[in-house]
């Protein structure tokens, strides 16, 4: 009997590419994924923890399913990912007809825990060493992933993917979960980086996004020779079909000049780079442990805008960390100002267990202060894409056409009364969520085409190489391919073109019969 699973995620790419590899392991084994919590016998909710947030709306989640489960307990319900690892046993404790609590670091187990399950072995729980679980070696095997499966229909858009090349995080700022629900900074070796993008290139692939919560801290030595960042995109941008490159989160000590030259060396290199700086005062930077000052982040700013002066550059910035007074706030916008990020990601301070934050200040600015502090913020950064935008209109951008606008879909969905299969949400603040797996019920194709969709223009939305997203009337037909679309208007977050129009010189066809 074919199973059938549901699986949900949230938080950032790293999880939306653990769900890909998830499903593709699943489907390799006969399961069909449906877009229905109520038709499915498997639910799996791939999680984050980067926010208290977050992990709520999972308990939320499981929340709803408890009733179901009493109706049929031979529904299995996994909670996997990040939150599986912060939380382990005390995910039973609050949800008991949980049945699977899986760390990111055994997801490729998933498979035979299931069949485990449904023979009769009760609930399981499968998650890596804590980080002073062992000598440091046991604990990274033990976070170890499996990145080689791939499953291009579970990709929000089958020209595009992720591709891990670092997992882990050694710089333990203070407010963050992440080196402990992820564990030890680990790069993989460039040979297997370079075998999985040329395998995707064949697939039809691209643009490839390269995945570390460090990404530009990435090295790995093979046989004496050291491979860096940079020395890594050479490798990949001659891969033949690879269009565009591009590279998440930067870490801003480790912006190197080499780095610099490279992405602005290399036509496939995208120009765009989201480094975030967090806070605009020193004295805040210094208790979340950043180890960089915010002249220093000035000064990598100034060389990013010298070697490579038309990329775009976004940020991220945490208000209201413990102990920020009106003043250190104010340095922050002044910096935001100041930088004209193309974007910044906005988020309220989030005290999480077990970090050092946590550990040592009260978590002491007070919920109306975060939010006033957290809309001004994005009033400011909002104003500045807004006039950042402006220059755009009425010239023609090259856009890679990524599928159907959020739009379409849902008219789409509406029309032929079928959901997705495979949702993924973004959290609170619409961070990462690249979109769902957009795979309609038998009617929709990897792009997320419906099949029969043939009447008037689509709604397409695709991405210019600064990775501005544009929207604009085309066919599924031009779908991956990367076309040039003129702008005739902009708002903070997105630009509306018309693809210029192609003019075809007179062809002649022959019919042989
Ligand atoms: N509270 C709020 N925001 C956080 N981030 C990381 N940890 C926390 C936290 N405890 C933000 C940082 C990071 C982004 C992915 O999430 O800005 O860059
Ligand atoms: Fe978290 Fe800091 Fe590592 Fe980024 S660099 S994942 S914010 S600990």
């Amino acid at each position: 009997m074919t199973r059938k699973l549901y699986i949900e995620t949230v938080g950032c790419q790293m999880n939306i590419l653990d769900s890909e590899l998830v499903v593709a392991d699943l489907r390799k084994r006969g399961y069909e994924v449906v877009g229905n919590p109520a038709i499915a016998d498997t639910i799996l909710f791939n999680t984050c923890s980067v926010r208290a947030h977050a992990e709520d709306k999972i308990y939320s989640a499981l929340g709803r399913l408890r009733e179901a489960k009493q109706r049929d307990p031979s529904k299995i319900i996994g909670v996997i990912g990040c939150m599986a690892q912060n939380h382990q046993h005390a995910v039973f404790k609050r949800a008991p007809y949980v049945d699977l609590v899986v760390g990111p670091g055994q997801l490729h187990q998933i498979p035979t825990l299931i069949d485990e399950i449904v023979a009769g072995g009760g609930r399981k729980i499968e998650v890596s060493l804590d980080r002073s679980g062992g000598p440091r070696r046991d604990v990274e095997r033990s976070f170890e992933s499996y990145d080689p499966l791939r499953d291009e229909t579970m990709r929000p858009s089958r020209y595009q993917a992720f591709v891990r090349i670092m997992i882990g995080c050694d710089k333990f700022c203070t407010y963050c979960i992440v080196p402990k629900v992820r564990g030890p900074e680990q790069s993989r070796p460039a040979a297997h980086i370079e075998t999985e993008v040329r395998k995707l290139a064949e697939e039809g692939c691209r643009e490839i996004t390269l995945l570390g919560q460090t990404v530009n801290s990435y090295r790995h030595t093979d046989g004496g020779v050291t491979t860096r960042l940079s020395d890594l995109l050479y490798r990949l941008s001659a891969i033949e079909g690879i269009d565009r490159l591009k590279f998440v989160t930067n870490y801003p000590k480790d912006m190197t000049q080499d780095l610099l030259e490279a992405v602005r060396d290399i036509k496939e290199c995208s120009h765009y780079l989201h480094v975030p700086c967090q806070s605009g005062s020193n004295e805040v930077l210094k208790r979340m442990k950043r180890n960089y000052t915010v002249e220093d982040y000035r000064e990598m700013y100034a060389r990013i805008r010298e070697t490579v002066p038309d990329f775009a550059v976004t940020s991220d910035f945490i208000v209201g960390f413990c102990g920020e007074t009106e003043e250190d706030f104010e340095k922050t916008m002044e910096l935001v100002a100041e930088s004209r990020f193309k974007n910044s990601f906005i988020f309220k301070y989030s005290p999480r267990e077990g970090t050092k934050a946590d550990e040592l200040w009260p978590d002491d600015i007070p919920e109306e202060v975060k939010r006033r502090r957290n809309n001004d913020l994005l009033a400011l950064q909002n104003q500045i894409s807004f006039e950042d935008n402006q220059p755009f209109l009425g010239r023609a951008v090259e856009v890679l056409v990524e599928g159907p606008s959020e739009l379409a879909r849902k008219h789409e969905a509406q029309a032929h009364e079928v959901r997705a299969h495979g949702s993924n949400s973004s959290d609170e603040n619409g961070e990462a969520g690249a979109g769902g797996a957009p795979n309609a019920d038998g009617a929709s194709n990897a792009d997320g085409v419906p099949h029969d969709h043939v009447h008037g223009p689509l709604q397409l939305v695709g991405r210019t190489n600064c990775d501005r997203i544009v929207v604009f009337d085309g066919n599924p037909r031009q779908i991956g391919r990367i076309l040039p679309v003129t702008i005739y208007d902009a708002n903070s977050f997105t630009l509306f073109g018309e693809v210029v129009t192609e003019h075809v010189g007179p062809e002649v066809y022959s019919i042989s019969l």
